[in-house]
C-alpha cells in the first residue's frame, strides 16, 4: 500500500499507509486525523479538507477544477501548494506523498 506522510496543525508528522483508490482526504481521515473535518464528505463543497502539498508532488496531481479553485479562494490559508484533499485520488504513483493539514479558517 502506498504511504502518505501527514503533518498536523501542531507540527506532528506521521507516516500512514492507505489503500490505493481512496482519496487523500479519505486516507487522512481513516487514519484518525480528526482535525481534517471533511464536512461535505468529499463532494467539493466545504473546503474543510484543505491541505498544503509538498512542492515536489504538486506536478503529479490532477489539475484543479474551477469548483476546487473557487472553494480554496474562500480560505485565508491558501497558498501556491493548496489543494482540497478530497479531490486527489491516492494512487501508487503518489507513494510517499507529503501533505500538511491547512490552518483552520
Ligand atoms: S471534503 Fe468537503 S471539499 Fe473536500
Amino acid at each position: 500500500m502506498p504511504k502518505l506522510i501527514v503533518t498536523t496543525r501542531s507540527g506532528e508528522t506521521r507516516e500512514v499507509e492507505a489503500a490505493s483508490g481512496l482519496t487523500v482526504m479519505e486516507a487522512i481521515r481513516d487514519n484518525g486525523f480528526d482535525e481534517l473535518l471533511a464536512l461535505c464528505g468529499g463532494c467539493c463543497s466545504c473546503a474543510t479538507c484543505h491541505v498544503h502539498v509538498e512542492e515536489e508532488f504538486l506536478g503529479m496531481l490532477p489539475a484543479m477544477s474551477a469548483d476546487e479553485d473557487d472553494l480554496l479562494d474562500s480560505s485565508d490559508a491558501r497558498d501556491a501548494n493548496s489543494r482540497l484533499s478530497c479531490q486527489i485520488p491516492f494512487t501508487d504513483a503518489l507513494d510517499g506523498l507529503r501533505v500538511r493539514i491547512a490552518e483552520e479558517d
